[in-house]
């Protein structure tokens, strides 16, 4: 595979908006595109390149917009087509580049593609999405909706059970309602797609992060027609779009990279181990010091090697789908919990608000499908004005409640203080774009990375340039055995390291990088 990587992936650093809840400029008490054009000057001066937005278009919003009812129409909560391209022009100025979020997988009940697959006489779209032939055959391993129209038959569910599955066939097919990849319905249901995704780079959208990429074809456990149908869409794009960037919420970079896309992401669930870092009982970048790495270094090292060291795997702060970082992780923790994420391979991504430790809202009621998520989701906090300065609605207005508490972290006390969090991050921002070994394509090599124990060791390295990263989360001393010698410190927070004849004695909650 090709794969055209457009430069500007190399050292970008992400920032994930969740358009819902950044930046409200209309006073309906939720965030628009206006609101998030005023403040791309704050993403860039943080020091983030490019922007991940969440799902921007027309939907009833039962999944917070990944159940598209229109692809091709901005929700009008948000602004017009005309408002979206006014962002991606105001990003271009500025050096920024913007993925949307493309949800191939499934789309709302609300649909008209769906409401047509809906009648029982044959239509352009009675095939456009997994339907079995009789009411009383369920897909297997998949829920699904039924008994809510004429149409003889169950449509098989994605994700909640009003975002029906798109047809994009079947790797292997064993009943005879399941359509192989090559039908008819499959091919222009993918044909579809390209057509959306011609729709927003035609209008300057820089590429996409696509939703459960990785779960296209059905009954195909291998990946292999999943995989076939990316490298169609690669063709595609060389054509057309060379310069799109991809992103794939897939979890396996080594599938996810032959088929055509520039990157993937590492999940939180299924096998990665991501949640020993921040997200258990015993998360190894708490202060505690009881957590283990290993095993997230082990599966780490598996994917890099699957993908020909390519590395090119996005470790997320958090994301909209997750608890806050903040939930779990706490003071200086959080500064070295970032050392690490700016100084792994891959594009690093900033969920919005991590960058000034916003907290997990406990105790909400679900707010468009989020369930415990909805605490992840609450209005970013800018200032010490009306609703931390997010909105000028009314309380009862706000899209989800603000975080009451009264030492809730701001942007603007954390921009006036050269020790908060935004500010280490901005520093670790730096420090990474200005050497190749720590950017995304930098071989990574872990020296210490042992079962239950303290620190974190690994190198990064591009041509002769070698950086070692020593982490230690932990509040106690800690000492390893390394063959490399730091010799010049680019980075410490925390105090300093002693070296004596090959070992390297790390102080208490400490974060480093040195050449070596
Ligand atoms: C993953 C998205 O990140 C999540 O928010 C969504 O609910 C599911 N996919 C379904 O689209
Ligand atoms: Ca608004």
């Amino acid at each position: 595979m090709k794969n055209k990587n457009p430069l500007w992936l190399d050292n970008a650093v992400f920032y994930e908006i969740y358009p819902q809840s950044f930046n409200d400029t209309n006073g309906d008490g939720i965030g628009d595109f206006r609101g998030i054009i005023e403040k791309l000057d704050y993403i860039r001066e943080l020091g983030c390149t490019a922007i991940w937005m969440n799902p921007c278009f027309e939907s009833p919003f039962g999944d917070a917009g990944y159940d598209v009812s229109d692809y091709m129409k901005a929700a009008p909560r948000y602004g017009t087509n005309e408002d979206l391209k006014r962002l991606f022009n105001e990003c271009h100025k500025r050096d920024m580049h913007i993925l949307l979020d493309l949800v191939p997988g499934h789309t709302s009940v609300e649909h008209k593609w769906f409401k047509e697959s809906l009648k029982a006489e044959k239509n352009e779209f009675t095939d456009r999405y997994v339907w079995t032939d009789s009411i009383w055959e369920e897909p297997q391993g998949m829920g699904c909706i039924r008994g809510i129209s004429d149409r003889d038959g169950s449509c098989a569910v994605n994700f909640f059970s009003h975002q029906p599955a798109l047809n994009y066939g079947f790797y292997k097919c064993d009943r005879p309602w399941q359509q192989s990849m090559d039908s008819e319905g499959a091919k222009a249901t993918l044909e579809a797609m390209k057509d959306v995704m011609r729709f927003w780079l035609g209008m300057g959208c820089d590429g996409f992060r696509v939703d459960m990429a990785g779960s296209l074809v059905k009954h195909d456990e291998d990946g292999k027609g999943t995989i076939k149908l990316w490298q169609n869409v690669r063709e595609f794009l060389d054509k057309e779009f060379p310069e799109a960037a991809m992103v794939s919420e897939w979890g396996e970079p080594d599938k996810s990279l032959q088929g055509g896309f520039h990157m993937d992401f590492l999940l939180h669930f299924g096998p990665s181990h991501y949640n020993d870092l921040f997200r258990c009982e015993e998360p190894f970048f708490s202060s505690r010091g009881k957590g283990d790495v290993s095993e997230f270094v082990k599966k780490y090292t598996e994917n890099y090697e699957k993908s020909q060291r390519k590395g090119l795997i996005c470790i997320p702060s958090g994301n909209h789908d997750m608890d806050r970082l903040a939930r779990s992780i706490h003071g200086d923790n959080l500064k070295i919990a970032f050392a690490f994420l700016l100084s792994m391979p891959g594009a690093p991504f900033i969920y919005y608000g991590d960058e000034i430790g916003m907290r997990y809202v406990e105790g909400l009621t679900s707010v468009e499908g989020g369930y415990g998520r909805t605490g992840s989701r609450t209005p970013m906090q800018w200032d010490n004005t009306t609703n931390a300065g997010f909105s000028s609605a009314s309380k009862e207005l706000l899209y989800i409640p603000m975080d009451e508490s009264p030492d809730r972290p701001t942007a603007q006390a954390q921009m006036n203080d050269k020790n908060s969090l935004r500010s280490e991050i901005k520093r670790l921002i730096d420090i990474r774009q200005s050497r190749k070994a720590l950017q995304s394509r930098g071989d990574i090599k872990f020296v210490y990375a042992e079962k239950n124990e303290y620190p974190l060791a690994y190198l990064r390295g591009s041509g002769d340039e070698w950086v070692l990263v020593i982490i230690n989360p932990a509040n106690r001393e800690v000492s390893f055995d390394c063959r490399f010698t730091p010799v010049d410190t680019i980075y410490s927070f925390g105090g300093e390291i002693k070296v004596e004849d090959g070992r390297i004695t790390v102080p208490p909650c400490f974060a480093g990088y040195f050449e070596v």
